[in-house]
């Protein structure tokens, strides 16, 4: 999928904004702070219905206005698709073709997206929890099943917590209903593991492969680490296991007043040569792992759901040594995938690499292209 046409009304720092995007390679270029992230991000609004980035905070209404608009058209094959996002102080609005949709579950996954930012060292840094939302965003683009499932899983675990309180302090409440809520809660745990381990066990496909040619080091991996063991990630193994483990756990759990196995408390490391880079990579590893990563993951997406998804690159090139520039930019020169990069400059660049690339001059808020 492509998105071929921006609009942009009191977005951030864009008063109005309208571009259109080239096929392959779009490349914003800027000094700082001119707008070259915030074009990124309402592109990530538009797909995803939310911000990116690491302490967002509602205020992408542009100073002193009260509304603003986001607008795209995607292209998925011959098949024309508007997007709007329309968001006041109040509430957000989604449009597809100018009808408002409801639900955001029958929003997203018209446009996938995937999105890498300087603020992605968190993914290797950060908390499990940085890594489970990883995990969701991407699955949820891809599956609509798992965004459902998703979302129930996190209902059931809050009804199950209220009622281990409930356990807790009332002794006539009743057993057999955290029974009942636990049952339902292990049917949609199984299908997030295994989800889950599917779609690790593809970045595993060509991780390593895309590591090592930007970095020239082999030897990664993406580990799944669940905070129950699973000899297998079949039906029956997982269900036994959690089944075993919530009746073997029940006093402590009851004691906590919170359920604490589960996918909610899944994480995953990168190893390099069976060390956790989190330890032991450099900086400029890690942003490479992920970077591995996030490329593997064009294939995942365009294999399950059909189409190529978007690949929005900010800041890609600080940090990164002249020959591993030109590495990255030649691995993402492929031929159906859509690319949308921000940089400060284009120096070192080869040009063979950008030939026909769109170029966006971005200042004080205004785009023009080269
Ligand atoms: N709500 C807003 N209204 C107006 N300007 C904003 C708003 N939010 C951020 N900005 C401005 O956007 C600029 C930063 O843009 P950004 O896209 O992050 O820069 P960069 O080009 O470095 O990526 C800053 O000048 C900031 O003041
Ligand atoms: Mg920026």
């Amino acid at each position: 999928m492509k998105v071929t046409k921006i609009n942009l009304i009191n977005f951030r720092n864009y008063s109005k904004v309208n571009i259109s995007l080239c096929n392959n390679m779009n490349i914003f270029v800027g000094d700082n702070a001119q707008g070259k992230t915030n074009m990124l991000e309402a592109i990530v609004i538009l797909a995803l219905t939310k911000s990116h980035r690491i302490g967002f905070n509602p205020n992408i209404i542009m100073f002193e206005k009260n509304k603003c608009k986001i607008n795209g058209t995607i292209k998925k094959n011959k098949i024309i698709t508007k997007l709007g996002i329309e968001i006041t102080e109040k509430e957000k609005k989604h449009f597809i073709n100018n009808n408002l949709i409801k639900r955001v579950s029958d929003y997203i996954s018209n446009l996938n997206v995937i999105v890498f930012t300087p603020d992605d060292l968190e993914i290797v840094k950060g908390s499990p929890s940085v890594r489970r939302n990883l995990l969701n965003i991407q699955l949820s683009q891809i599956s609509s099943e798992y965004l459902k499932t998703y979302n129930e899983y996190n209902k059931l675990l809050k009804t199950r917590n209220e009622y281990l309180k409930i356990l807790f302090n009332n002794n006539i409440a009743d057993i057999n209903y955290l029974d009942i809520i636990t049952d339902k809660l292990i049917e949609k745990a199984i299908f997030i593991y295994q989800k889950r381990k599917e779609y690790i066990d593809l970045v595993n496909v060509n991780f390593n492969k895309i590591f090592k040619e930007i970095s020239g080091t082999s030897g990664i991996a993406v580990k799944y680490v669940t905070n129950v063991d699973f000899l297998d990630f079949d039906y029956e193994t997982i269900r036994k296991k959690l089944k075993h483990i919530f009746k073997k756990n029940y006093n402590k759990e009851l004691n906590y007043g919170m359920t604490i196995y589960g996918p909610h408390r899944d994480d995953f490391y990168f190893d390099l040569l069976n060390n956790d880079l989190k330890y032991f990579g450099s900086q400029g590893q890690q942003k490479l792992a992920i970077l591995s990563f996030k490329i593997s993951e064009i294939s995942i997406f365009k294999e399950i759901s059909g189409y190529s998804p978007v690949l929005l690159l900010d800041d890609i090139f600080s940090e990164l040594d002249i020959k591993k520039r030109n590495r990255l930019l030649k691995l993402i020169n492929i031929d159906d995938v859509q690319s949308i990069i921000t940089t400060t400059d284009l120096k070192s660049i080869n040009k063979k690499y950008i030939d026909n690339a769109y170029i966006f001059c971005v200042k004080n808020g205004q785009i023009e292209r080269k």
